[in-house]
């Protein structure tokens, strides 16, 4: 019974450890009153690491405390902090901006008309001290009236798509006269890394690159060293699959199924899919895609071929509807993604651990 408990105690720590939360969509419309918005925000919020989804800061007076922004690394979707009249967002460590899901269909990040109408607070400095990625979409830092040195900070060192439209408008007064001085500017980013080193190093010689895994920079040369992943994350090392399910064995020329398969869940690689999510091929999902249906086999649930029609019910639209209807459905999965996944800690460590 003792080593039951520690076990368990021990699962309850990693999972604190390590914490997902799921972000917000409401672009500008407020779900309530601003009281009600900071609750639901700090209770989203506090203790996330991950954010799988857009982290959305609106209308929030300069009273409001965010320090428990703190502890966020990552957001898979966008960032958006709008109409506030805070200072500073305290987003330190934050490494990574995905942009899965973008800001006005473009933006990865949008800092807009944060100052008090009648007053004297508003946004200062960005607070992204370790932003260093970007991996889709592009910025847009406009009528932020105190702040004076979103220009200066080098925009097309962190954007990793360079067709990605870069909207710097209407901040501060000394934004323009500043331009030249690098207070804001980030260490070890593409501009000082070796030509080699494919934009990201540790350090200015050729050797000194990251692994061609990582994203947001690394400590040293390993898929083990990055700050964040560019594709998954399998166990702490950064790889660009997850162990398939199926191997090729060279001396019986067969596939044959691999003991140590993982299935990609977001951008990690776990070893059983969550609660309420269903096995599809090598990839966890919330829901079964039309030609297919939920089956059960061996306590795990599978999405399975129909073979012919599938049962009614389980095919929401036929596959030409489908295509057609494809952008509705998905919106669904995601809300249905969202409830799901409602819960800031998921038993995610000790699905990996299994
Ligand atoms: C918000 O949270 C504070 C502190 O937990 C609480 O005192 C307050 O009543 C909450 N407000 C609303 C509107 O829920
Ligand atoms: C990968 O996941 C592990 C937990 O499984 C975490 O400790 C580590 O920081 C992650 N690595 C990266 C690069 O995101």
């Amino acid at each position: 019974l003792k080593k039951a408990l520690l076990v368990r105690l021990f699962f309850v720590l990693l999972i604190l450890y390590m914490c997902f939360c799921t972000g917000t969509q409401n672009v500008l419309s407020t779900t309530g009153n601003s009281e009600i918005q900071y609750n639901l925000t700090k209770e989203m919020y506090t203790g996330c690491e991950i954010v799988m989804g857009n982290l959305e800061i609106t209308m929030m007076e300069h009273t409001r405390d965010f320090s428990f922004l703190q502890s966020i690394r990552e957001v898979t979707g966008y960032i958006l902090l709008a109409v506030n009249e805070f200072s500073r967002p305290p987003l330190d460590h934050l490494r990574v901006i995905r942009g899965t899901t973008l800001y006005e269909n473009q933006y990865a990040l949008a800092i807009m008309v944060n100052y008090q109408k009648d007053g004297q607070h508003g946004l200062q400095e960005l607070g992204l001290t370790h932003l260093t990625e970007i991996l889709e979409g592009g910025v847009k830092i406009i009528q932020n009236k105190y702040l004076s040195y979103a220009p200066k900070v080098n925009w097309l060192d962190i954007v990793k798509d360079g067709s990605a439209h870069i909207m710097i408008e209407s901040n501060g007064p000394d934004s323009e006269l500043e331009m030249s001085t690098n207070c804001h500017q980030l260490q070890l980013t593409k501009t000082v890394c070796a030509p080699q080193c494919n934009g990201r190093c540790f350090g200015r010689n050729p050797s000194e690159c990251c692994h061609i895994e990582c994203a947001g920079g690394c400590t040293g040369p390993l898929d083990t060293n990055c700050f964040a992943c560019r594709n998954f994350n399998n166990s702490g090392s950064c790889a660009p699959q997850c162990p398939q399910t199926l191997i090729y064995n060279k001396h019986t020329f067969k596939l044959e199924p691999n003991p140590n398969a993982k299935y990609q869940y977001g951008s990690i690689c776990v070893a059983q899919c969550p609660t309420n999510f269903l096995v599809d091929g090598s990839s966890c999902v919330s829901n079964c895609p039309s030609d297919k249906m939920e089956v059960e086999k061996n306590g795990v649930k599978r999405c399975e071929p129909c073979g012919g029609l599938c049962p009614k019910g389980v095919c929401l639209f036929s596959t030409a509807a489908s295509i057609v209807n494809l952008k509705k459905y998905l919106h669904l999965i995601y809300i249905l993604y969202e409830i799901l996944m409602s819960s800031c800690i998921t038993n995610l460590e000790i699905l990996d651990s299994k």
